[in-house]
């Protein structure tokens, strides 16, 4: 099953990376940092931004729109069939046992967070757009069924 294995060496490299990563972030003797001296309220600022943004409500009318000026519809049909990518019929039914809303948004932003079993990991990077557009696309592929 070429298949399975593939996906498998994708998910190791995954957790391969996330550990390089995390080793690298907490490297050293792990001092329990944070303390409330000043520097944690950038932190928290950030932290407050991402909610925020991450409740923008979504127009899927102008989602519709920027699928096809974003080039989505270049590499995605709203139907069950493959372009480069795969048809984002039902897409909202799929996402939902993967975190739904969070994960479409995750599919634009960080597009090799999980790779569609099947298919390589070659959709392009929309990391630039910003957080109302991404919302409105996701909007969009809610209605996709
Ligand atoms: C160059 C081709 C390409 C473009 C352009 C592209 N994608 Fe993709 N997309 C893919 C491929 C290939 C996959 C499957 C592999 C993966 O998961 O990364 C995918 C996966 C996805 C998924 C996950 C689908 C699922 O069934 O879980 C979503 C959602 C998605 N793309 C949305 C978009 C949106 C929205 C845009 C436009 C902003 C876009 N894509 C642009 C190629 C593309």
């Amino acid at each position: 099953m070429p298949r399975m294995i593939s996906r498998k060496s994708v998910l190791l490299f995954a957790v391969a990376s996330f550990a390089v990563i995390a080793f690298a972030c907490g490297g050293g003797d792990d001092e329990p940092a944070a303390t409330s001296t000043s520097p944690p309220n950038p932190t928290a600022t950030t932290v407050q931004a991402t909610a925020t943004s991450s409740a923008l409500t979504g127009d899927a009318a102008r989602g519709e729109g920027l699928f096809v000026s974003e080039t989505c519809a270049g590499c995605h049909s709203t139907g069950d069939n493959t372009i480069v990518g795969p048809g984002l019929k039902g897409v909202r039914a799929r996402a939902a046992a993967l975190g739904g809303d969070a994960y479409l948004t995750e599919s634009i932003t960080d597009r090799n967070a999980v790779i569609v079993d099947g298919f390589n990991p070659i959709m392009s990077d929309f990391s630039f757009l910003d957080d109302q557009t991404v919302a409105d696309l996701v909007a969009y592929l809610n209605t996709l069924n």
